[in-house]
């Protein structure tokens, strides 16, 4: 007999349809939003889950899943799992690491350009009509060459993004919970600072960190404070890393000089006050969002759940779960 599998939201068309083939799927619903008491009712006979970083699968979601042996997450970071009820229940949790690396780092740099050379603004005079002919000092920005990119969180998508930030003439320092051997910052040209020094020295600082409770408002008030008045603060990898209304007040006051988010502490809902300033770039979550990644992401998700299912250990078993 196939396994009962809830699938939260729908995933792309290919990757949908083999996880119907092998399974008794029901999909949760094709909005964008799904209400977690709708999460709570449908999960309760089902064998496997896959959902994305938007469900939160929580004590009241679990609770509710006697039959639930496997979550395969479709997305690297697993904060919205709790992931040490799941196990010690002997549930399975799965997610799609290695996958995101380079779409991740692309955007990271897109986001770079786009604050440093005020990309958005300046379109947005060009679509209002406004540009009536060359000037010296038409949307001045600030270039990259020489300038100090900091890279908080060193792991795959941080190193991804520094061999991509070398090339735009960026010197690279970076800030991790463990230091690299020196053999492999030597090779990636990267000097290692701790985070309060980072801060007050990059021009650019990025965050590639994973969200757990010690990176929980890494960047605090008092940390924004440390920040060069020209600096840029770029964030792709979990909102909650920094204090969003602290940051929104930075930027108003001029404390910042402009940031690049992809992500939000409170995500979908965005801070209304960045909502109104000119020096923020506002993306909805669409670092891993291409067509190949995307169609990557929602095929290794499906496995992950198959291969749980079938009593299998599955190659992306999230470790500490
Ligand atoms: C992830 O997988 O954690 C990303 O944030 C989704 O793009």
């Amino acid at each position: 007999m196939k396994p009962k599998v809830l699938l939260t939201h729908p995933l792309l068309k290919e990757a949908m349809d083999y996880l119907a083939e092998h399974t008794n799927l029901e999909l949760a619903t094709s909005q964008d939003f799904l209400p977690h008491s709708e999460l709570v009712q449908k999960i309760k006979d089902k064998e496997g889950l896959l959902c994305f970083l938007s469900d939160t699968i929580d004590q009241e979601v679990l609770d509710h899943a006697p039959a639930l042996r496997a979550i395969s997450n479709c997305a690297v970071g697993v904060n919205n799992i709790d992931l040490k009820l799941a196990r010690s229940r002997g549930i399975i949790v799965t997610n799609t690491p290695n996958i995101l690396t380079e779409p991740t780092a692309d955007l990271t740099m897109a986001l770079i350009l786009a604050t440093t050379r005020r990309i958005v603004e300046a379109d947005e005079f060009c679509r209002q009509g406004r540009f009536q002919g060359w000037r010296i000092d038409l949307f001045l920005g600030q270039g990259l060459q020489g300038k100090t990119l900091g890279i908080i969180g060193f792991g795959q998508i941080g190193q991804a993004v520094a061999r991509r930030a070398q090339a735009f003439g960026l010197k690279i320092i970076y800030y991790n919970r463990h230091r690299l051997s020196p053999d492999k910052e030597a090779t990636l040209k990267a000097e290692y600072r701790q985070l309060d020094a980072l801060l007050a020295e990059a021009d650019i600082v990025s965050i590639h960190a994973s969200l757990n409770p010690d990176s929980d408002h890494l960047i605090t008030r008092d940390r924004l404070a440390l920040m060069k008045k020209s600096a840029v603060l770029i964030n792709v990898a979990r909102g909650a890393i920094v204090d969003e209304k602290a940051l929104a007040e930075a930027l108003k006051t001029g404390q910042l000089w402009a940031a690049g988010l992809d992500v939000y502490e409170h995500e979908p809902q965005i801070e209304p006050d960045l909502l109104s300033l000119k020096n923020v770039v506002l993306l909805p979550h669409i670092g891993s969002a291409t067509y190949e990644t995307r169609l990557q992401m929602s095929l290794l998700a499906v496995n992950n759940l198959l291969e749980a299912l079938a009593g299998k250990t599955p190659a992306n078993l999230v470790k500490d779960s």
